[in-house]
This record gives structure tokens, sequence and C-alpha cells, in this order.
């Protein structure tokens, strides 16, 4: 399990994850934003506009995405192994389903979901267990369906600095996404070129679109990695 515990940050969350990025000037709004707008265009790649997956989200800690991705989703659950950040997540969530996590197995069966997500968790996974975190995601996604890691860029020396700043990743071990690809393949995922995204500091259209231009490289803040099931 992760140290230090989530659980003395269900109620700060928050503020701890603002106060770490406060140097940027920009409001931890904007990056669940950004997430979830990329979030929204592979759901749309991978499953059709129309069409709304059933969506895990690992490690969701107190969902602090999920009003953001309710309207996109067909069905949402979580799990964390911090249980009282779920608490949390219940009472601000009723609509969406959690499950307690107790160890390193996901608590739904086989082939459950649409999509799997783990929206910068795996840094807080001892490194020995990352493949067999990245293997049991695959193993709840049905045939067809997707894995989605979000992670921070080590790369990115603004992403270091907030990294340093933020008390509850004392226990971070950053990887980059060559590395989280490499995970993908070694749980049996086939996954799509990396997406970086957070280059600036600014939701503007042109911004995006020449995000979106130059995804592959190394660049913003975090990337995402889709892994085909
Ligand atoms: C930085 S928080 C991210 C929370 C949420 N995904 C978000 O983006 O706001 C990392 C979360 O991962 C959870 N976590 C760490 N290791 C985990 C594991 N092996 N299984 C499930 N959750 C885990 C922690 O308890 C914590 O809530």
């Amino acid at each position: 399990m992760s140290e230090p515990s989530f659980d003395a940050y269900r109620n700060s969350y928050d503020d701890v994850v603002q106060d770490s990025i406060a140097f940027s000037g920009l409001k931890h709004d904007f990056f669940l934003t950004a997430k979830v707008d990329l979030l929204r265009e592979v759901f749309a790649e991978s499953f059709g506009a129309e069409n709304k997956p059933s969506l895990l989200d690992v490690g969701c800690g107190v969902g602090k995405m999920h009003s953001l991705l309710k309207p996109l989703v067909g069905s949402l659950s979580g799990t964390d192994l911090s249980t009282q950040s779920l608490e949390r997540a219940r009472a601000e969530h009723p609509w969406a389903e959690y499950r307690d996590g107790v160890d390193s197995k996901l608590p739904f069966a086989d082939a459950s979901f649409d999509v799997a997500t783990a929206v910068c968790v795996v840094h807080h996974v001892p490194p020995p267990a990352w493949t067999e975190f990245v293997r049991e995601m695959r193993r709840v996604v049905r045939p067809g369906g997707r894995v989605i890691l979000i992670e921070h860029n080590p790369w990115n020396p603004l992403t270091r600095l907030s990294v340093a700043r933020c008390p509850f990743d004392d226990d971070a071990v950053l990887l980059d996404s060559r590395r989280a690809r490499r995970l993908m393949l070694d749980a049996g995922l086939t996954p799509e070129p990396a997406r970086h995204f957070l280059v600036f500091p600014t939701g503007h259209r042109l911004g995006r679109k020449v995000e979106a231009k130059i995804s592959g490289l190394p660049v913003g803040a975090q990337y995402l990695v889709v892994g085909r099931v």
C-alpha cells in the first residue's frame, strides 16, 4: 500500500493540490478540465461519439473528476485503497458506485467495463507492482475495451517542481510515457502512441490544436496513454 495513506488528505486534498501548483498561477480545475477534455476525445475515438462507455476509475481518490465525467459515461465506478477518500466520493457523487480496494486485486469481475482509467496513480504504486497493477486493469476491461493511464511527465521541469512541492508525492516514482507504454505491452495490452498535454497554461482552442500536433513530444506537464484490450 502506498505511504502516506491518502486517508489523511480526505478533506484537504483540493487545498494540497492547489498549493503545490500555486506557482503556475493556475487553478486545479484547469488541469481537471484538460484531462476530461482529452478523455472525451479518446472515448469518442474508441467507442463512437454517440456511445457512453462504462468506466472504472482505479485510484479515484475523492473523485475530483467524477462530476465532469458524468455526462460522458454510461456508468461510473471507482475504487481506491483510501477508504476515507471513498467515503467522501460516495457522499459527493451518490449516483456513482465505489468499492473499497484492499490489495492488489481489483474488487470487480473480469471484463466488467468498457474502459478503466488510472489518473496520477501509478507513480504512487511501488515499481515492482506496476505491471501487475496494469494487468489487473486489463482483466476487468472487456475485449475491445481500453485501459487508460494519465501520468505526470517527468521530462517537464514544472511537473517536477509541483511534485516536489506536494506532500503526498513524497513516495512518488515518476514514469515517462515510454515506460508506461512498456508496462502496457508487458500487461498484454496494445498501446497507442502517448499524447502529452498541458503544454500551454490556457484552454484556448488554438493552444489545444497546437498541443495535439506536438503531443508525441514529451513536452506537456502530463501525458495519456491508451492501451487496447
Ligand atoms: C494523487 S491521488 C489521485 C486521485 C485521483 N485519481 C485524481 O486524479 O484526483 C492517487 C490515488 O491513488 C490511490 N492509490 C495508490 N495506490 C493504489 C492502488 N494500488 N490501488 C488503488 N488506488 C491506489 C491513492 O490512495 C490515491 O487516492
